[in-house]
């Protein structure tokens, strides 16, 4: 017989909330995703929008490679669905390793390789494995997610504030007032937000400070200091643009350099959740453990079939040639098209496309006619050109700039060129 459901009363009364601890309660959720997901609400309801603002790809864009589909299919036929072993699929760590030897000449031992169910994992453990409440982490602004890690292990964050001049990237001279006390400095390349590729020269003298830094403290017997290198773009470079490492640059950085990586950005793939961390072994080992209580594994047919793509260097030429055109065209198109409204003396900038899926704007409108914020710029474009974008706020970095990220993933060309006639319409209006 079928018993009727009561209506339970799942909410504490007075404040709902009371019940989280101090962490939880204190949690900002992504910035990006409550715009992205205003923008997806406005488009149901028929707006016409170029949606720049989720770093995510459409599908129908961007497929993810044929080899990697076709290799998950193949996988779960054949079985492949329990748990996964909780350091990642044997052939897929050792697909990585000799990937990391082939692409990047980094030969480490297998043991310094972790998959997880994407990059964030990744990020968050290494924070965990290294950083005790109030220990102090590094990192430049504008980028991605360093605020809401810290927020997570109880660190002291020191957002470095970086220049447009220097394509938001970070600097030694910026770093090295802050070596002596910290724990870990966040490096991100190719950037998320920016879109730019941080120089060899930049790199290896931020990685020498870390180095001499590292040999007082031996010295000391302090503990190290660690850089969580981030580089989930790094096949996604354009141009003269190319993606170095600390420890190609400084061979001594490798005990103290966790990798991060993943199929999201690279093979358009962000919702199959697989990626690695490569680093020390009693780093990697640590940040198992933890992700093994947590049970953030990539799904095992997943990891199967990466290990297929990875080991495939034809599938990957081929694949990573034309997503990387794709992408660059975008971003050129968006970049030609502001450069031509900046010539005829718009108020808008932007900075080259060098890799990832961004490009950096500027609208040069604070100030002028009523707007005081990013944030009146954003809606101003978004209702007067249907042209959605993120301000640098959503990324770290304070102030009213007039500084946003456009993300290309998830429109095309054409998006992209009926969108900038509403752009400068826009803007000449806005100086009317
Ligand atoms: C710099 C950076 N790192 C890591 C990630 C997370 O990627 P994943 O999908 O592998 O978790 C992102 C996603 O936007 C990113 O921009």
């Amino acid at each position: 017989m079928e018993r009727s459901a009561e209506k339970l009363e799942l909410d504490l009364p007075g404040d709902p909330r009371a019940g989280l601890c101090t962490m939880a309660r204190d949690l900002v959720g992504s910035e990006i995703l409550r715009i992205g997901s205003e923008i997806r609400t406005a488009k149901t309801r028929g707006e016409k929008i170029c949606d720049l603002t989720v770093g995510d790809f459409s599908s129908k864009e961007f497929p993810i490679p044929d080899k990697l589909r076709e290799g998950i299919l193949r996988a779960l036929a054949a079985g492949e669905t329990n748990y996964p072993p909780s350091d990642g699929v044997l052939r897929l760590r050792e697909a990585v390793r000799e990937f990391y030897r082939r692409t990047l000449s980094l030969d480490v031992p297998l043991e310094s390789v972790l998959i997880a169910g994407g990059s964030r994992p990744l990020i968050f453990a290494t924070y965990a494995a290294l950083v005790d409440p109030g220990d102090i982490v590094l990192y430049p602004v504008p980028s991605w997610n360093n605020n809401h890690y810290c927020h997570l292990v109880g660190a002291k964050g020191i957002p470095l504030t970086t220049r447009p001049e220097d394509g938001f990237l970070p600097t030694a001279g910026l770093i090295e007032p802050h070596v002596r006390s910290a724990r870990l400095i966040a490096l991100n390349t190719p950037l998320n937000p920016a879109g730019t590729v941080l120089p060899a020269q930049a790199l290896k003298r931020i990685c020498e400070a870390v180095v001499s830094e590292n040999e007082r403290r031996a010295r000391a017997r302090e503990k190290p200091l660690y850089v969580l290198y981030d580089q989930v773009y790094w096949m996604l470079t354009f141009g003269e643009a190319r993606h170095e490492t600390p420890v190609q640059l400084v061979p001594r950085m490798a005990p103290y350099t966790v990798f991060i990586d993943g199929i999201s950005k690279a093979f358009a793939a962000t919702g199959l959740r697989v990626g690695w961390g490569v680093g020390p072994k009693a780093v990697i080992a640590a940040m198992k453990d933890l992700l093994g209580h947590i049970g953030a594994w990539a799904p095992r047919a997943e990891q199967v079939a990466t290990a297929e793509l990875l080991r495939d260097e034809a599938a990957l030429r081929s694949y990573g040639a034309t997503h990387r055109s794709s992408l660059q065209g975008r971003l050129d198109r968006l970049h030609e098209g502001l450069s031509a409204m900046a010539a005829a003396g718009l108020p808008v900038r932007d900075i080259p496309p060098q890799g990832a899926i961004y490009l950096s704007i500027q609208f040069d409108l604070i100030g002028r006619r009523g707007f005081r914020t990013n944030d009146d710029v954003r809606r101003f474009l978004l209702r007067e050109a249907g042209f959605a974008v993120v301000p640098f706020q959503a990324f770290g970095l304070a102030g009213e700039n007039g500084w946003f990220r456009s993300s290309v993933g998830a429109v095309s060309v054409r998006d992209i060129d009926e969108a900038l006639p509403r752009v400068e319409a826009a803007l000449r209006k806005a100086l009317a």
